[in-house]
């Protein structure tokens, strides 16, 4: 449909509340569209309006008519004011040209301090019309936000009228705008850090773009529409002039002057046009130049190497192909660009930024199985592949030993109880604990048993083999140290709890946590080294990598301590109890959550590189494999997260939560699922 078939609101469209038909209409396809003709509507070829303020704007002609001047001389909500007798104002936010954003509290939520962002649009235009078109422009944006899910934009919670004025309210973002950030920060930001959010922003502009049955413009990218939240992630605000896009339509020059692109001042609206922006917000950023105080479109005269010659040309090169005047000539697609981003040296340098891929960017379910066996109860132990053979436990006491390639049943080992432990295996000998309280050795290739070795308590630690010796905790609060051969137990020690944690070995040491919260470092030779103290139990199994040792508590934290000494080097606080054991890729450290999450942490300093949310609790444990990362959820899928970005790469759905943790060799992922079976899929 083009604008000129839209038609003019009608009286008793106007009769209907806004709320109405908020909700009647809360599709992207048939948000009303701002650039309707019989109003603002513009001949293709006007000239760009004149520039009033350096703020959002309607075309020359609309604000002629709709100027919103008194709306703001209007006055603005005193703090204290409640309205809906539901929600108290705090304070003011930020203002644009149309609108006011107050904080405010939700007090439906009496025992919590739920905090909420209200936008107020003071709607007193002398003419009606156009007191019906900014009243239709408020409810795009709150239909726009309300069919999307993403979690850089903000939710829409409410959306009413009160007298002259119509309030959106929204998800608060704690942080600030970038125009803020500008202004505030001395000097330039460094150029790895804008890479970062040129990234994030690809991303979500990648998710608005790829929006069915028609994508989402947002056409008002600049500094003061970003934020960056307080865990460093990028979000995007300000959906005002927003609109779904149909292909060949022409509507209204709307943006703001200094970002927006050529082809918007004739009123065309397409995805290459936000790229457009965003170039020129990211030399904003980098040359804190002000575009709106610049002759329009004159980047290409502007270099950024004028103004900032610490920007890397390659990033520049990326900056001025979004910035082309021919649409042509741009990145295709936001994809693209952050392709082109990724590729850049310093995007590796500092990723300390939160990267939030959309949960249904990609839609990459139909994996192929290569194949699955199933056991006779719930497979909780993570697989050990072994000269081609996978060994794995169940619930159903067995030990299983798999063709890893064609999932052939080998044989079994039966045991007195479940095997929650996951085995190891080394020598012709796989080792494994089962919950009847015994350690187990048998023949990697018949499973046939060579010894066991009972312990005072269940074993649902797995072994871990080094010095010739297996290492293995107990719930009798004991961790052994067992001859490899013979069975013998060298020394046991004794901690404070019952030892669920997997032991981890370093050159001179092996370190284990307890579920007392107490993480211990003893020598080969079975002496306390040091032990350290979290505030919960350590259920996850330690890390040993460079000098560092990496582990989660039930506590919320991860912890990266000092191997010698044991004390804390970085600490980063989850939602949620930590019982996934972290694993290492590059310099970064990945790890479940309980909250939901999947973590990636820098592993120098802890600061969060992405985290990607699953649907249920994730205590099985990562593995990272070729740039990727596999883990399962208690949600039921098993998940491949690009190791760098965060961006789900497939996931894979199992008929029960995978707490197993999923192993990778020779590019086939194996893992188990409460649902009974053990999958190979491909990585
Ligand atoms: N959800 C939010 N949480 C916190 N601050 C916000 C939120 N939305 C907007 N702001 C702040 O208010 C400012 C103006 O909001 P915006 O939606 O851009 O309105 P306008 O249409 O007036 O530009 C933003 O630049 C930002 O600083
Ligand atoms: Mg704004």
């Amino acid at each position: 449909m083009t604008d000129e078939q839209e038609k003019t609101p009608k009286s008793e469209d106007a009769e209907t509340s806004p709320k109405e038909r908020l909700s009647t209409r809360a599709m992207p396809g048939l948000a009303a569209r701002m650039g309707s003709t019989h109003l603002t509507g513009l001949p293709p070829d006007v000239p760009p309006p004149v520039q009033d303020e350096l703020g959002t704007r309607l075309t020359a002609e609309a604000q002629k008519v709709a100027h919103p001047q008194p709306a703001r001389a209007e006055g603005r909500l005193a703090e204290g004011t409640v309205l809906q007798g539901r929600y108290r104002i705090l304070g003011i936010l930020g203002s644009g040209g149309m609108s006011v954003v107050y904080k405010a509290q939700d007090l439906r939520f009496p025992k919590v301090m739920r905090i909420c962002a209200i936008k107020e649009m003071v709607n007193n235009a002398p003419d009606p019309r156009v007191r019906a078109l900014m009243v239709q422009n408020f409810e795009r944006e709150a239909s726009i936000l309300a069919t999307l899910n993403h979690p850089a934009i903000p939710q829409v919670y409410d959306y009413f009228v009160e007298g002259e004025r119509a309030y959106l309210v929204t998800e608060f973002v704690p942080g600030k705008d970038l125009e803020a950030m500008l202004n505030e920060t001395e000097g330039f930001f460094p150029e790895a850090q804008v890479i970062q959010w040129a990234i994030q922003i690809c991303d979500i502009l990648t998710y608005l773009h790829t929006r069915r049955p028609q994508p989402v413009i947002f056409r008002d990218m600049k500094p003061s529409n970003i934020m960056l939240d307080d865990q460093g992630r990028i979000r995007l605000v300000d959906f005002g002039i927003a609109k779904t896009f149909q292909s060949g339509e022409k509507g209204t020059m709307i943006g703001t002057e200094g970002y927006s692109p050529p082809e918007q001042y004739r009123g065309i609206a397409e995805p290459r046009g936000d790229i457009y922006a965003l170039g020129a917000t990211l030399h904003h950023l980098l040359t804190k130049q002000d575009p709106r105080l610049e002759a329009p479109f004159s980047f290409h005269k502007r270099p950024i190497h004028k103004y900032n010659p610490t920007v890397s040309v390659e990033f520049q090169e990326i900056i001025n192909r979004a910035l082309e005047y021919d649409i042509q000539k741009r990145f295709g697609s936001a994809e693209e660009m952050k392709r082109a981003l990724l590729s850049l040296k310093a995007a590796r340098d500092i990723p300390a930024t939160v990267h939030m891929p959309a949960p249904e960017a990609v839609q990459p379910d139909a994996l192929k199985i290569i194949w699955q066996f199933t056991c006779e109860d719930e497979v909780r132990s993570s697989p050990c592949i072994y000269e081609g053979v996978l060994y794995i436990g169940a619930y159903d006491h067995n030990l299983y030993a798999l063709d890893a390639e064609t999932g052939k049943f080998l044989w079994k080992y039966a045991t007195e109880g479940g095997v929650a432990s996951s085995p190891a295996a080394e020598d012709g000998r796989v080792f494994f604990g089962s919950v009847d309280g015994s350690m187990y050795a048998v023949n990697a290739e018949t499973g046939r048993l060579l010894w066991t070795c009972p312990t005072k308590g269940r074993i649902y630690s797995s072994p871990r083999v080094q010095f010739g010796h297996v290492f293995i905790g107990s719930d009798d609060h004991r961790l052994y140290a067992v001859n490899m051969v013979s069975g013998r137990v060298a020394w046991s020690v004794e901690a404070e709890g019952a030892i669920r944690s997997t032991p981890a070995t370093g050159a001179d040491a092996i370190y284990f946590g307890d579920e007392e919260g107490i993480l211990y470092a003893v020598g080969v030779n079975g002496r306390l080294v040091w032990r350290f103290r979290a505030r919960r139990a350590i259920t996850s199994s330690p890390v040993v990598s460079k000098d560092l040792l990496y582990v989660g508590s039930q506590d919320w934290f991860v912890y990266a301590l000092d191997l010698r000494a044991g004390w804390v080097v970085w600490r980063y606080r989850t939602d949620g109890a930590v019982v996934s054991s972290p694993t290492v890729g590059g310099n970064t450290v990945f790890i479940g959550s309980t909250d939901g999450y999947l973590y990636a942490l820098d592993a120098t300093n802890g600061y969060l590189v992405w985290r990607y949310r699953t649907g249920g609790q994730v205590t099985s444990s990562p593995a990272f494999y070729q740039g990727a990362v596999y883990v399962g959820s208690v949600d039921g899928y098993v998940y491949s997260l690009d190791a760098q970005t965060g961006q789900l790469r497939w996931r894979f759905q199992t008929n029960g939560p995978v707490v197993s943790s999923p192993r990778v060799v020779n590019d086939i992922v194996y893992v188990g699922s409460l649902d009974h079976n053990v999958y190979a899929l491909p990585a």
